[in-house]
């Protein structure tokens, strides 16, 4: 796997870049790493090599052994260990910390062949989804590092590292996620137990083991692959604790506040997320990105679009629908080791809500393009797209995690932005309109922490999109992954005393 050709992706264009200000706190500019290339062939050789293991691939397995908590004595010792690391952590200084951040980035990039075996393996990702979580797991760690640099420089105020973080990362991006909060929290001066979730446990555990490998001390940073039950409850309300950082279900984080009340809690919960698309937008790009933004790995992002709401005309016509029918069916389903699948498995058989949502209509409601169960499993589905969706439904307002998208209609842009803005979630929100008034409009009125217009809504990369939402989206939070402020809230801060 070692012929990997790291190539520009075709949108970096580093003079433009810097052009535009993409800098790093201290005012050097900031690069985002690229993704492989598919044009080069080389490339080409390289990802089929990949893909030929993807069935038989067991990567991770011995460390999900090595690092499983059984008992409450186990888990002592982990949590004990991990506080009794801490102040040696902390002494290194940003800079310090910074300077094994950057050999963590450099690592992820040495380890993108695996990174994708595991990630396809165990999380059904196809290459095309997993090759950007690489890019921007390295981004989190240059961009972090930099940020590292920056606290131990701010004016007349002293940061005082939190000692224990607890992370608890979802299955959906299991790479970037938990290498994002993970090397936020070490970049702050903290220690960290990191909680995989247990849909993607191989792939949590070749992440910090990366991070092992790139000179984060073992005691510092910590494996644990706890269950769900009483022992996961017990070091999610360790008063040792001082942050737990979740990406998850809001329901999740109202579990984890159940545990504990006084919980420092940064959460990145739920989304039910819309594009809205007005008579003046350019239809066959919002059609497109309306297909990806609702598919892309089978739709369980829950930056996902799940709605796509037709304004005026574009609703009484067939012309859109028309599109986005012939955009969604071209989609090839199928396994992520098959190189022509554009939407991989579900991570589980499809149940409870989100098979209701794949099967069954509500009054009113009628299949666009009607969902196949294509394995015996249920982790196959062709997408879905139900028409006819009404305003206050289940549609509407339930997040499913999966490969469904509902159209509604409004008659205009305002009645449009109330439907977005009526779900109790607000995490990511998309408009296709080339009206510079119905823009404005908008991004004034929707209430959702990441806007997109005239683009696909998921995706966001570190430093120019920084990533966090708003409603019951986010829980505890207030800064934005990826973004210049991210690390000032994981730790507390006191004033420094005045120089003699
Ligand atoms: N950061 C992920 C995205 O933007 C969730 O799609």
């Amino acid at each position: 796997l070692d012929d990997h050709v790291p190539a520009p992706k075709r949108t970096q264009d580093r003079a433009a870049e810097a052009a535009a200000g993409i800098r790093t706190p201290s005012g050097t500019p900031f690069h985002n790493t690229p993704d492989t290339d598919p044009a080069l062939p080389a490339n080409r050789t390289w990802a089929r090599a990949i893909l030929d293991r993807v069935e038989t691939s067991d990567l991770g397995r011995d460390l999900v052994d090595a690092h499983t908590v059984r008992t409450g004595e186990e888990l002592e010792s982990v949590v004990s260990g991990a506080v009794a690391a801490a102040d040696g952590w902390a002494a290194l200084g940003g800079a310090g910390r910074a300077e094994i951040l950057e050999r963590v980035a450099d690592e992820l990039e040495q380890r993108r062949g695996e990174l994708l075996e595991v990630m396809a393996s165990e999380a059904g990702k196809t290459i095309d989804q997993g090759d950007p979580e690489v890019s921007e797991a390295a981004d989190f760690a240059r961009w972090y590092a930099a940020l590292a640099r920056e606290l131990d420089d701010v004016d007349g105020a002293e940061h005082v590292p939190a000692r224990l973080t607890v992370v608890t990362p979802p299955w959906n991006f299991p790479i970037a996620i938990p290498t994002g909060s993970t090397l936020a929290a070490l970049a702050a001066g903290s220690s960290v137990v990191v909680k995989p979730a247990p849909q993607s446990a191989r792939c949590g555990s070749v992440m910090v083991e990366t991070l092992w490998r790139a000179g984060v001390p073992k005691d510092v940073l910590r494996l644990a692959h706890v269950d769900e039950g009483d022992l996961g409850r017990t070091l999610i309300a360790d008063p040792r604790v001082d942050r737990v950082i979740l990406t998850g279900a809001y329901a999740t984080a109202e579990l984890f506040r159940s545990f504990r009340q006084d919980l420092p809690l940064l959460a990145e919960t739920s989304g039910k997320n819309a594009i809205v698309v007005t008579p003046s937008a350019d239809l066959d790009l919002a059609a497109k990105d309306v297909a990806a933004s609702a598919f892309g790995h089978a739709g369980q992002k829950c930056s996902a679009a799940s709605l796509v709401i037709l304004v005026g005309s574009v609703a009484r016509s067939r012309r859109f629908r028309d599109q986005l029918v012939d955009a969604v069916t071209s989609l090839t389903v199928g396994p992520p080791s098959d190189p022509t699948s554009q939407v991989g498995p579900l991570i589980e058989p499809a149940s409870g809500k989100l098979l209701d949502a794949l099967t069954t209509l509500a009054p009113g409601e009628s299949w666009l393009v009607e969902p196949q169960r294509l394995d015996d499993e249920g982790r196959l589905w062709t997408p879905g797209v139900r028409t006819g969706v009404r305003r206050g439904s289940r549609v509407h307002l339930t997040e499913f995690f999966g490969p469904v998208l509902g159209v509604m209609t409004a008659e205009t842009l305002d009645e449009a932005i109330d439907i977005q803005n009526q779900v109790d979630f607000g995490l990511t929100a998309g408009l296709h309109s080339l009206d510079s008034d119905e823009i404005g409009l908008w991004l004034d009125r929707v209430e959702a922490g990441n806007l997109y217009v005239n683009r696909g809504i998921t995706g966001a990369i570190v430093r120019r999109q920084p990533f966090g939402g708003w409603k019951r989206s986010a829980v505890g939070a207030g800064t934005k992954a990826g973004g210049p402020d991210y690390l000032i809230g994981l730790g507390d801060w006191r004033s420094r005393p005045a120089a003699a």
